[in-house]
């Protein structure tokens, strides 16, 4: 588990810069997690460091009452703290070799709401491509049933009291030094990366805490 507190420090990825060849690249991989998160981090840091009085709040906790701080600081705070989270949570879903699809429980639970594997996959890759400049696309649980969602920039499912179990981040910085433009390729390759040991550990928190 990363630092959830103030100051938050970018820690190694959890695999080297190359390790999702060829799906994803290392020079994206390395701007991904070096430029983009950082800047996430050191943007969340200042905030915090300019204004104390919340730097008690964990990640999580900013991002859920970020809608009821002070207006100046409500958006950037919210767009930072969220842009931590989730970076660190699209970046711990991903490994390879992949198991391929779920297992146990959460394939059950994906069969039930999606009807087959198959049937999720597709509805979660529109979704992805359908997200309107840049986002996320997301597999969540609320109150216990399975979900897919999008947000736009930087928000989070957290926001919204769901439980995020999977995260893909369709930002073209995520894309396009491999992909340019093609959305569809890029999240075909993702599809190959998928770390559903993790999903599926990430399930069964949230089902714990209902
Ligand atoms: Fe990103």
């Amino acid at each position: 588990m990363q630092n959830q507190y103030y100051p938050f420090i970018n820690e190694p990825l959890a695999y080297p810069y190359d390790f999702l060849e060829p799906y994803i690249d290392e020079e994206t991989m390395r701007l991904h997690h070096d430029k983009h998160l950082q800047a996430y981090i050191d943007h969340l840091n200042r905030l915090l460091q300019e204004h104390p009085g919340f730097q008690k709040f964990s990640l999580e906790q900013l991002i859920q009452s970020a809608s009821r701080f002070p207006k100046q600081i409500s958006r950037p705070i919210k767009n930072n703290a969220g842009g931590v989270y989730n970076h660190r949570f699209f970046f711990s879903v991903m490994t390879l070799p992949s198991q391929g699809m779920p297992s146990g429980i959460l394939l059950q639970a994906v069969e039930n709401k999606f009807g087959s594997f198959e049937g999720f996959r597709k509805l979660f890759q529109k979704a992805a491509l359908d997200v309107f400049g840049s986002g996320y696309a997301w597999l969540v649980t609320e109150r216990g049933r399975l979900n897919i969602t999008t947000t736009p920039n930087q928000d989070c499912p957290l926001q919204r009291g769901q439980k995020p179990i999977l995260a893909v981040d369709v930002w073209e910085h995520a894309y396009y030094l491999k992909n340019q433009n093609r959305r569809t390729e890029y999240l075909k390759n993702w599809f190959q990366v998928i770390d559903w040991e993790q999903v599926q550990q990430y399930y069964q928190d949230s089902l714990c805490c209902e």
